[in-house]
Order: structure tokens, then C-alpha cells, then sequence
């Protein structure tokens, strides 16, 4: 089954069409930049004019940066608070005109396509998603099964909600090289790993878009993958949660 899967990001909505047994993007990426304000308007707008574009008619699946319960936004940490009570599956299903959506939290999507096809596949444990990002955010899986809307990124770490200190838009802040920043991120995992004692973390989102830059700088005990869809595992979750209707309570 293919559906269009979209991201919607703190810097840009991208999407392509999926073929949902394999992860396979099976268009080009779409990408517009996400509007600013990014109202709940502007942003059902956005997305469909990226449907618009891809003259795409069939179900769609939707990564929303924030916390999901039955496709009604419950928070914005990085867009317009206008969002907050929106049920956005209703409303994409009707500006798109199409016939289903569904629509989850980014880094639960992304954990999706990590865990059915990617990194966190065969893993019977407690699998971590860390997305990083405009945001960081996270998925938890147990025996692969989602624990939806994980906000561990926004967890009190050194006095500060942990997303200020260590997303991009606060690398490039701090002017923090690549290296500097990965040596900080890797104590924020071991500060994770000391409370929720994961079995694998998946590293993914724009932040890990070059993994080998990483290679041997994380020094947590728990192992550590990158996401095998890179920047597309939340195109690719968001295409299977609709595949599946999948729906967040
Ligand atoms: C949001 C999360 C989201 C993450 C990554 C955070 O600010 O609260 O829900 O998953 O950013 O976009």
C-alpha cells in the first residue's frame, strides 16, 4: 500500500509517497517552507498546497511537531499556539480533500520506520528514538510496541528544559562545533540511559543527516544506531500510520 507521508518541521513541510511495506519513497521529496507564523491555517494551507503539488489524492499520514491525541494538537513548543485544540486530521482531510488522515507526533512517525523496517527492527526491548532537530524529540518503544508522545526532550536537564540547551537552533547559537555539541548530547543520553535504561537508542532527524560524523563519540553503555531512514524515517512512519489508521489516544 503506498500513502503520502509529510513532515511537518519546525523549518519546512516535506513529503513524499510511500511504499509502505518497504519504507521506499517511491516520488521525490516535496519540500515548502514552513510559514511563519506557522498558524494553524498557514499550515493545513501549506500542506495542501504540497498535496496540491503532488497531485496526490489517496490517504495521507502526517508527523506533527508536538504532543497527539486522536489527531487533535495538544501542544506547539515550535510553531503557533493556534494549533493547540485543532483536530488537524479533520481538518487536512478536508482542505486536501482526501480520503483519510492520520497524524501523530514527528518523532513517534519517525520511531515507526525505525522500529517495522529500519534500526530498531527485531529489537525486543525498550528502543529510544532521539530526533534532533528545531526540536529534539523522542519515541519510546517497548517490545516494539509505541508509547506515544514521549516529550523527553523537553526533560529539566542542567536547569534547563534539555531542547534550549541542545537542539540545532541552540548549536548554532552557542557556536558550538559538530563535536563540541555530540560530546554534550552524548552526557544528555547517559542522563537518559540513567533513567529509563533502553536496550538501543536510534539517533535520527537533521541534526544526525551525516552519521559519520559521529562515529565513535557517543559513549553511552546502551548501544547506539542511526536511523537507517535518516531525515526521511518520519516521511516514512507518518506513511504507515495511515496505512495502518493508526490513532493516538
Ligand atoms: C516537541 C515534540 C517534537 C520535537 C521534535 C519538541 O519541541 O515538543 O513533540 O517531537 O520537538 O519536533
Amino acid at each position: 500500500m503506498q500513502s503520502l507521508g509529510v513532515d511537518i518541521g519546525g523549518s519546512g513541510i516535506k513529503g513524499a509517497v510511500v511504499e509502505c511495506s518497504s519504507g521506499e519513497l517511491v516520488t521525490e521529496r516535496f519540500r515548502i517552507p514552513t510559514p511563519q507564523p506557522a498558524t494553524a491555517e498557514a499550515v493545513v494551507d501549506t500542506v495542501r498546497q504540497l498535496v496540491v503539488q503532488m497531485g496526490w489524492n489517496g490517504p495521507i499520514g502526517c508527523g506533527y511537531p508536538g504532543v497527539m491525541k486522536g489527531n487533535v494538537v495538544h501542544t506547539a513548543a515550535n510553531l503557533d499556539n493556534s494549533l493547540i485544540g485543532v483536530d488537524l486530521g479533520a481538518a487536512l482531510r478536508e482542505a486536501c480533500n482526501v480520503p483519510a488522515v492520520a497524524v501523530i507526533n514527528d518523532a513517534d512517525a519517525a520511531g515507526v520506520a525505525e522500529i517495522r523496517l529500519g534500526a530498531g527492527k527485531d529489537v525486543n526491548g525498550l528502543v529510544m528514538m532521539v530526533t534532533v532537530g528545531t526540536g529534539i524529540g523522542t519515541a519510546l518503544f517497548n517490545r516494539g510496541i509505541l508509547v506515544p508522545n514521549s516529550e523527553i526532550g523537553h526533560i529539566r536537564y542542567r536547569g534547563e528544559d534539555a531542547e534550549l540547551l541542545l537542539a540545532e537552533p541552540a548549536r548554532k547559537d552557542r557556536h558550538l562545533s559538530r563535536k563540541r555539541w555530540a560530546e554534550q548530547f552524548d552526557r544528555y543520553l547517559k542522563y537518559l540511559e540513567s533513567l529509563f535504561w533502553p536496550d538501543l537508542f536510534v539517533l535520527g532527524g537533521g541534526g544526525f543527516k551525516k552519521p559519520e560524523k559521529f562515529e565513535g563519540i557517543f559513549t553511552t553503555r546502551t548501544p547506539v544506531k542511526f536511523a537507517q531512514f535518516r531525515n526521511q524515517a518520519g516521511i516514512v512512519g507518518a506513511a504507515i500510520a495511515a496505512a495502518e489508521g493508526m490513532e493516538i489516544h
